[in-house]
């Protein structure tokens, strides 16, 4: 389970350069849920996702993961709870080490030190199964570096090691956006497959309309740094690509709208 209270983050406040990119969200996630972030560039849905993790400090609010409150805790020690997977498929893995050093690596995180990045046997053999049944032919190619492999083979190995430990949190953000159609289409296919086998808590940002309507239990809408609107339950079930189109199309107009009305107003006045 995941509690977002009242957080705000404001980047370079005072400055030219002020972001006000979280205003105030208020966000629960019961355990097992599957929720999608869906929000128009620079709405703060990777903020959203960093502040969870911890990348910054909040300037207000609180988060809470599995009942421990994390506001405090900096992001090595957030890491045992959460896993997470980026848009690039360079980040999260090391490229020079093996698949299968990969993922002794990621199987160790939080543990302690000392094991060295051998895989243990018993952990091998389940290993060899799961690589096997991603069908990307990779299970007698645990010896190759992780580098010289497709983009789409290692987001699908990074998601496999993310969740390997049953994390309390699952953060994807955009994590297909950067592979060609095929790849992304085998890549969101065992994202919902390992989410709903393991039930993970999940917060997965995607900017495709289709994924949205598509996976998940929910979809939470993203608009200047809030939520917009929390579509759930029968509503998030009947909804279509063109519904959220539509509701993207009343924002832009509502908020051209005031554009036009503040321009009108400093007119006025000059
Ligand atoms: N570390 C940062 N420093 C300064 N500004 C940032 C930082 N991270 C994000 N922003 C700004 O915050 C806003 C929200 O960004 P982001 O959360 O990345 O949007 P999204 O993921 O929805 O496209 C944007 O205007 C972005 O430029
Ligand atoms: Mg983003």
């Amino acid at each position: 389970m995941l509690e977002i209270q009242g957080i705000r983050k404001t980047f370079n406040p005072g400055t030219v350069n002020e972001v006000r990119a979280l205003q105030g969200v208020d966000l629960t996630i019961e355990e097992g849920a599957f929720v999608v972030v869906l929000g128009m560039n620079g709405s703060g849905k990777s903020t959203l996702l960093n502040a969870v993790a911890g990348s910054f400090y909040l300037d207000e609010g609180r988060i809470r993961i599995a009942g421990q409150d994390v506001t405090r805790w900096p992001e090595h020690r957030r890491a045992k709870l959460i896993g997470r997977v980026f848009q690039n498929p360079f980040s999260g893995t090391a490229p020079n080490m093996s698949i299968a050093e990969n993922f002794a690596l990621a199987t160790h995180r939080g543990k302690a030190r000392g094991f060295g990045w051998a895989l243990s046997r018993n952990l091998m053999n389940p290993l060899r199964d799961r690589i096997a049944g991603l069908r990307m032919g990779l299970e007698n190619r645990l010896d190759h570096a992780i580098g010289s492999l497709s983009g789409g083979q290692r987001q699908a190995l990074t998601l496999l090691m993310a969740s390997w430990l049953k994390p309390d949190l699952l953060l994807l953000d955009e994590h297909t956006a950067a592979l060609d159609p095929k790849s992304a289409e085998q890549v969101i296919a065992l994202t919902n497959e390992v989410i709903t086998r393991d039930k993970l808590t999940t917060l997965m940002v995607t900017h495709s309309m289709q994924q949205a309507v598509s996976l998940g239990d929910r979809i939470v809408m993203m608009n200047r740094g809030e939520v917009l609107h929390d579509f759930r339950g029968s509503e998030k079930k009947r909804l279509r690509p063109e519904d959220l189109i539509e509701r993207f199309n009343q924002v832009r107009a509502r908020e051209q709208l005031d554009e036009s009305a503040a321009e009108m107003l400093r007119a006025a006045y000059i």
